[in-house]
């Protein structure tokens, strides 16, 4: 069901210590009585301890990765079963990073998809443009096309478990937001082609997260939109003072 949503990314920052003195800030600095769902996810060895320290507060966590196999000869890699296990329901798929660095592909994505839905988790799915195709004006067309190999296989059922974060490339860690109008007019087309496929109940139901250098300053703007239903957030989360300003914008 639509509903809104701040997500904080910890990519490849804070160690176990460190993760755990941002869990305490944040549980303490944190409104535990908002109409709003507070995700993070931090790095894979602190997944488990996260868990935990968060059982009993309104703050779940979403692993950032996770590989398309059930299990076998990955070396590095963590599957959907070991995530489920230790009590981790929600993980982050398609992020720019893991296309650009670790040249994840759209069907790629689509495969880890697949074994996410398989295992009942629920998926951040991420999506957006680089610079050089907004330039082009070739952004509408890059976002339907991933969306399309990435998650346009799926049947309405498995939306259930679906959230979208459009993240333009050129705003993430750059300081550059979307405008809040240009976040709003990418979030209206990507709910009209997701009606156009699958019909207005899932392009209502489906909840679409903006990220990029998302800002206490910038929040409550880029958040009024009404088809922004809240924000997957990068640099702003590992300072709890800001992502608590962020969670209180929505
Ligand atoms: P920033 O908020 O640092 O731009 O990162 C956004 C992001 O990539 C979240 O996944």
């Amino acid at each position: 069901m639509r509903h809104k949503i701040v997500a904080g990314n910890w990519k490849m920052h804070k160690n176990a210590e460190e993760t755990e003195d941002l869990l305490n800030e944040l549980i303490a600095k944190l409104p535990s009585d908002v109409a709003v769902e507070i995700i993070v996810a931090p790095t894979f060895v602190n997944l488990a301890s996260a868990v935990d320290h968060l059982e009993f507060t309104n703050i779940d966590v979403a692993a950032q990765n996770m590989h398309q196999a059930e299990s076998g000869a990955f070396t590095g890699e963590i599957s959907a079963d070991m995530l489920k296990n230790i009590g981790v329901n929600t993980v982050i798929l398609g992020h720019s990073e893991r296309r650009a660095y670790f040249h994840e592909s759209d069907a790629l994505l689509a495969s880890k998809v697949n074994t996410a839905l398989k295992h009942d988790m629920r998926v951040i799915f991420c999506f957006g443009e680089e610079l050089k195709d907004r330039q082009a004006h070739q952004h509408f067309n890059i976002v339907e096309n991933q969306l399309n190999d990435g998650l346009f296989h799926l049947e309405t059922k498995d939306w259930v478990n679906i959230v979208l974060a459009y993240e333009p490339v050129w705003a993430i860690g750059t300081g550059e937001t979307a405008t809040p109008e240009q976040a709003q007019e990418m979030h209206h087309f990507i709910r009209e082609t997701i009606n156009a496929k699958y019909g207005g109940d899932v392009a209502e139901d489906v909840s679409i997260l903006y990220g990029g250098s998302v800002k206490p300053d910038n929040a409550k703007e880029i958040f009024s939109k009404p088809d922004v239903d809240g924000g997957l957030i990068g640099g702003a989360a590992l300072n709890s003072d800001h992502f608590a300003a962020i969670v209180n914008a929505i």
